[in-house]
């Protein structure tokens, strides 16, 4: 039975670096949505004031990046009492935040890579020594690759920091996971098929995401099944200790050995017709149009 979802806002575009991505998935959703009948409306945080959502019972994220994946748009949904999809205000804030992420998954005992904390002060060459080549430096709040380096000779890293500083002020190298990038869904307590990525470029960069189309993606990922099922289980648990509830991603890496170190969590992943989370729920046997109205299903406060 199709539940009555009340007026529904699909918040999309925003001012994040992210906007363009962000009204693709939202054109999706938005169709997707009217196409099963529900009475959905866009709605561009950056163009209408929040005020204007007065009146919507239920909004549909689709924003990504700040002000929409950062806790800030799910904090006035709370103020406002209209129930929201995806995680809340604090699993939001922590999952934009890769280096707090990392913090929490130490303490909760799950494989994150190792990595240390930049400043100008760092010892650049024993960083380098203790992570290996290659490494990664990153900004620990940005995304979509933005301001993300990989580090492949011996004295790389100083460069690399003063460009990564360029994007952000806080700034993190990352030993290289090298064996395979990999990113699992999890809708409401459901951890969906494992998307292999296999990018053409040195690593999944902003590139490789938007811009090229021979990035391969294979789904379910050639794992053997135990694997999946731990792996599935541990994203599960990764994206629970940040708080996440409702739906989200979990991207991890696996090295040579096959031992696997999750990377980052999204909390409003992509929806466009290339995104990772539809092609995942396809493979369950969702289609675009029931995973929407699912998360939609999802959608609350608090
Ligand atoms: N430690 C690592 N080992 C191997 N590859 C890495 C590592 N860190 C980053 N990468 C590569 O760089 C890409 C971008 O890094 P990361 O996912 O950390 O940031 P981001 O994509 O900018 O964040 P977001 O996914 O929130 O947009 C990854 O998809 C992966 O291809
Ligand atoms: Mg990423």
């Amino acid at each position: 039975m199709k539940q009555d979802f009340g007026k529904v806002a699909v918040l999309m575009g925003g001012v994040s670096g992210e906007r363009e991505v962000s009204l693709n998935s939202g054109k999706g959703v938005l169709a997707a949505l009217r196409g099963q009948g529900v009475d959905a409306h866009a709605f561009d945080p950056a163009e209408e004031p929040l005020d204007a959502l007065k009146g919507f019972k239920r909004v549909f994220i689709a924003l990504h990046g700040g002000y929409g994946e950062d806790g800030a748009i799910q904090g006035a949904l709370e103020i406002m009492g209209i129930p929201y999809t995806g995680p809340g205000v604090m699993a939001s804030a922590i999952g934009m935040d890769k280096f707090r992420t990392k913090l929490i998954w130490q303490a909760a005992g799950l494989p994150t890579p190792d990595y240390v904390l930049l400043d100008e002060d760092s010892d650049f060459a024993a960083v380098e020594k203790r992570l290996g080549l290659p490494l990664f430096v990153k900004p620990a709040r940005e995304g979509s690759s933005i301001g993300v380096f990989m580090v492949t000779q011996v004295g790389g890293l100083k460069d690399a920091f003063a460009a990564a500083r360029e994007h952000g002020s806080l700034i993190m190298a990352e030993k290289g996971v090298m064996g395979g990038e990999y990113t699992v869904a999890i809708l409401g307590d459901n951890a969906l098929p494992i998307v292999k990525i296999e990018p053409a470029t040195a690593f999944y960069d902003y590139e490789a995401k938007y811009l090229r189309d021979d990035t391969r993606y294979v789904c379910p990922a050639d794992l053997p099944a135990a694997k999946a099922a731990e792996i599935q289980c541990g994203a599960k648990k990764a994206f629970q200790a940040i708080g996440g509830a409702g739906w989200g991603r979990v991207d991890f890496l696996m090295d040579d050995a096959g031992k696997h170190y999750f990377l980052e969590v999204n909390t409003a992943p992509g929806m466009t017709s290339h995104s990772l989370a539809p092609m995942s729920a396809r493979q369950a046997g969702l289609s675009f149009e029931a995973l929407c109205l699912k998360i939609l299903a999802g959608a609350r406060l608090g």
